[in-house]
């Protein structure tokens, strides 16, 4: 038995970190064991554990995916922690020890902030130099850097993070970074450079894109404290001893990219000065820090058509190009970055202002250059310049994102349905950079709400997006603060302004729910509670003024964004009633609220907010619904809304189904949705009897779908369904990103419904789940892993081309799962080579299904469908005709054990049985087929 991923706030060691209320959470693993009956928490001051400051005592309380530390912190000090479990089976492990260490907590700045004495638009180095005598024990640096900052000691670049100190409210709050500097000071003489960029905060950056959003000066505070062997102390601050010089950036900026001069060597020192930003807005870091995560060699490096050259890195990434050089002196390199070549040449139109280049002088030393204060999304980058033959070894591709720990993988027999998963996990990679961005290449990159929160389920398979979210929403409850709850559509919001949206601002709700269910630790509700609720009170006010009709019917709303069903098909706005969209969001951020108070034990306000979200409910009902049940509003989003929300009236489930069948047989089985339907719709039709359909349009290859994309040779998920025409073409420039994850929300259906891995909202984190693959015979197979806080899943499913079922199932230790085996005789299901219904599982039967309770361990099942998979059938005859006739439909009863699902009878239309029996769980008993196939023929003469 092993226990890993200590983590602390679910950040593994972290350093500096605001840690006010210390979760601690582990994983159990490498045992045969089903279940922690106990566990041991402690805490101490020193490595080897002799100073205890906490002992939680064996205890059977201790929750692995949150243990609250009932301590206070205190400032600056590092805590070790380590855990001991047992297990029912009477095996005990003690895992290695983890720490985390506190930032400054309440303690004063004795450091000022300090400006150069520069013009503000000449970036500069701030620079200190101080002797140590003394043999150094430990020393931290406690750095803000405004817009960003990098800070080098003797040379040597402090920590592995870039663009720090990150993108939050700036003017709301500061994070304040920290660094272990121990073994980066030396005895003796030691200098400090500080060297700043513009960043979101002074550069052009926003909707507006202008620049000194949120200041116009560069500044710095940086404290440096170092402890020595002796027992003293030295505390290094940034005052007006600090001095300044010109660096060799000439310029820098997020959208237009960097120039940076070798050759420029002034060393002329200026002065500093003391600037009045405050210590109050400063706050211990949240962020995650910005890292080179993955590094790529160019796959190609191409002649275009207009003698260009041309790297290509095979993927579209976020980060930039680090390059080796010799060029000589004064020679200038420029490199330009793009999504997609045009005609074979280099082409960046869709960027629209942003110049995204990056241009580098050389001082004639051999060098490995890269930027320092702005980032790229490009798949091909222009070379000029470049002294020599361009190649691939001096060249490679900085993958920079949120330093977050990879979880979830999904593989299926499909390649294109493989890709499509691995474009949503780059466009993850390209916008999870500190804020969860629109895009990360054209000028935009912004935190917009709304595609943060339809991504935010699949984000938190792909990756641990706990303390990356954490951040996210904090920032948005800061913004809250000053609109009376409204959320802006983008925040931070960077100069844009007080917009808010349905879908966009119920980010304030959503994000915090899905995040609680995930990751099973309530700090997140408590934490987001008043911002959640604060949203939906702002709504509820705006309802009220309006006659309080229970509906949110009077505000700008964006609506189905980019969803094909518009009046005018070059809107942005999609076709269904934003109002009905903006009632049915009102209601379900009203639910989250109403079910985050249950779980925060706030009674009232959970009474409160059930009955508000009964009173939308009703509303809608009334006001969009006929007393028959027939959804007023013809759009895809409508229904799968209707359904997935949660709104159809009591009893009228079945007729807005039958009415979404009719509407995609309307719309030849392709979606037309947006932003607001896409994330929910396969989920929708999954859970509605309608797995065939969600396959359908998760294997559509023609526009619009999202394999047409894949088929076009996309590496990351587009803004548009035809963000790129068949021709190769580019669309439009107006609002084309190629890398925009919103619709790669569809990878949370593969988590949840091909594969099965939901969690379960009574028993949040992966505790226990609903494990509910959805085979289609489209594909031969589908496995996932998804290495949850509580431990490692995996769901697999095989289906044999005699149409069998296999599948294959882990569940982590301490964990576990009630299987729903689809299509499945209980008699038949083999589970790891026995019967199941001679082994002690626990099982039953539902329907077409059978249910097995599963605890930790790793299973193989196996049967003979209950309903076959069929390819083909042998008559050509319609099915419609065959039920036509009483007597044929009679005989045909006789013959299959299970007819055909209510649902479908008078809804195939003119589809032969050949063409049918194409469609997944075609209700034809395998063991009966035979059967079948000789009466078949008595019945079509009948017909005839
Ligand atoms: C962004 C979108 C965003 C939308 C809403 C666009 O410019 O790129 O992703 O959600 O605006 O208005």
């Amino acid at each position: 038995m092993k226990i890993i991923n200590l983590k602390t706030n679910h950040i593994e060691n972290p350093l500096g970190f605001d840690l006010s209320k210390p979760s601690l959470s582990f994983v159990t693993c490498d045992t045969n064991a089903k279940k922690q009956v106990a566990a041991q928490i402690i805490v101490a001051l020193d490595k080897e554990f002799n100073d205890i400051v906490f002992d939680s005592g064996k205890s059977e309380e201790i929750d692995s995916l949150a243990f609250k530390l009932p301590i206070d912190l205190r400032p600056r000090i590092r805590y070790y922690w380590k855990v001991t479990v047992w297990a029912n089976n009477g095996d005990i492990a003690t895992s290695e020890s983890a720490w985390f260490e506190t930032a400054k907590i309440d303690e004063s700045w004795s450091s000022k902030w300090i400006t150069p004495e520069l013009d503000s638009v000449i970036h500069p180095v701030l620079n200190k130099e101080f002797n140590i005598e003394k043999s150094i024990k430990c020393a931290r640096a406690y750095v803000c850097g405004l817009g960003l900052y990098e800070i080098n000691i003797n040379g040597q670049k402090c920590g592995e993070e870039y663009l720090a100190p990150n993108f939050n409210a700036y003017d709301k709050w500061l994070q304040y970074q920290t660094y272990d500097i121990t073994n980066t000071l030396e005895q003796g003489k030691n200098t400090i450079d500080v060297l700043l960029g513009n960043g979101m905060y002074k550069g052009r950056f926003g909707l507006s894109r202008t620049e000194n959003l949120y200041g116009d000066k560069f500044a710095l505070l940086c404290e440096i404290v170092i402890d020595f062997e002796d027992g003293t102390s030295l505390v290094i601050n940034s005052d007006e001893t600090w001095k300044s010089r010109k660096s060799k950036i000439l310029s820098s900026g997020i959208y237009d990219g960097e120039v940076y001069d070798s050759t420029f060597n002034e060393q002329t020192s200026y002065e500093v000065r003391e600037i009045d930003l405050g210590t109050d807005k400063l706050k211990a870091r949240l962020s995650l820090p910005v890292k080179m995560k993955e590094r790529l060699k160019p796959i190609e490096i191409i002649t275009t058509p207009a003698g260009e050259t041309v790297l290509d890195l095979g993927q579209n990434m976020v980060g930039w190009i680090e390059f080796k050089t010799n060029a000589p002196k004064g020679s200038e390199i420029t490199l330009q970055y793009g999504e997609i070549l045009q005609e074979g040449n280099f082409y960046r139109d869709n960027l629209q202002s942003a110049k995204c280049e990056f241009k580098y002088i050389s001082d004639g030393e051999e060098a490995v250059v890269r930027p320092h204060f702005t980032y790229y999304g490009f798949r091909y980058v222009k070379v000029s310049g470049y002294h020599g033959k361009v190649n691939s070894d001096n060249f490679t591709g900085c993958v920079l994102y949120s330093d977050m720990e990879l979880t979830g993988h999904i593989e299926t027999s499909n390649p294109l349905v493989n890709r499509l998963f691995l474009n949503a996990l780059w466009g993850q990679k390209g916008n999870f950079l500190d804020v969860p961005t629109d895009c990360p290449q054209r000028d935009e990159r912004l935190g917009w709400t709304g595609d943060a929160q339809v991504f935010s389920g699949t984000a938190s398979f792909n990756m641990d997006t706990f303390a990356f979210f954490n951040k996210y929403m904090y920032d948005i409850a800061r913004e809250q603060e000053v609109r009376e709850g409204l959320v802006p559509n983008i925040v931070p919001v960077a100069g844009t302004g007080d917009g808010c949206s349905s879908g966009w601002s119920d980010v304030a709700t959503i994000i915090p729910w899905n995040v609680y269910v995930q990751y099973g630790d309530k700090r997140i509700l408590e934490q987001q509670f008043d911002s959640m609720k604060a949203w939906v009170d702002f709504i509820k006010k705006q309802d009220d003024n309006s006659g309080s009709r229970r509906l949110w019917i009077t505000s700008f709303q964006l609506g189905d964004w980019l969803a094909l069903d518009g009046e005018n098909p070059n809107s942005f706005a999609g076709g269904t009633e934003t109002g009905f969209i903006a009632s049915a969001y009102y209601y379900y951020s009203s639910r989250i609220v109403a079910k985050a108070a249950k779980i925060l034990e706030k009674e009232e306000l959970f009474k409160e907010y059930e009955a508000l979200a009964s009173e939308i409910r009703e509303a809608i009902r009334k006001e969009y619904f006929t007393s028959t049940g027939r959804l007023a509003l013809k759009n895809q989003t409508a229904y799968i809304i209707a359904l997935y929300m949660d709104l159809a009236p009591e009893g009228k489930v079945e007729r807005v189904i039958n009415d979404l069948r009719e509407r995609f047989k309307a719309d030849k089985n392709h979606l037309k949705t947006g932003f607001i339907g896409t994330p929910y719709l396969c989920k929708a039709l999954s859970e509605n009897r309608c797995n065939d359909l969600a396959y359908t349009l998760l294997l559509n290859k023609d526009y619009p779908s999202w394999l047409y994309a894949v088929t076009m040779g996309a590496t990351t998920i587009w803004e548009r369904w035809n963000s790129v025409l068949p021709d190769g073409k580019i669309s439009g420039t107006d609002m084309n990103s190629l890398n925009h994850y919103s619709y790669g929300s569809i990878v949370e259906w593969m988590y949840r419904y091909m594969a099965g891995i939901n969690p379960v909202e009574s028993k949040p984190g992966f505790r226990h789940i609903k494990l509910t693959p959805m085979p289609d015979y489209r594909l031969k197979y589908a496995k996932a892993s998804y290495n949850s806080s509580v431990g490692l899943y995996e769901s697999q499913w095989e289906i044999s081309e005699e149409g069998n079922l296999s599948f294959r199932f882990l569940i982590p230790f301490n964990a576990s799962a009630t299987l729903i085996l689809p299509n499945a005789k209980l008699e038949n299901v083999k589970v790891n080579s026995k019967l199941l219904k001679e082994t002690d599982l626990n099982s039953s039967k539902s329907n077409e299904n059978v249910i097995v309770e599963l605890v930790s361990g790793s299973y193989e099942f196996y049967y003979v469908p209950k309903v076959a998979y069929i390819k083909y059938y042998s008559t050509e005859c319609s099915y419609e005709e065959l039920v036509k006739n009483e007597e044929s439909k009679k005989r045909l009863v006789e013959v299959l054990p299970i007819m055909l699902p209510d649902h479908m009878i008078g809804k195939v239309g003119d589809k032969s049985l050949r063409e049918l029996s194409h469609m997944p769980f075609f209700p034809v008993s395998s063991d009966v087929l035979d059967e079948l196939d000789k009466k078949l023929g008595e019945i079509k003469v009948n017909i005839d």
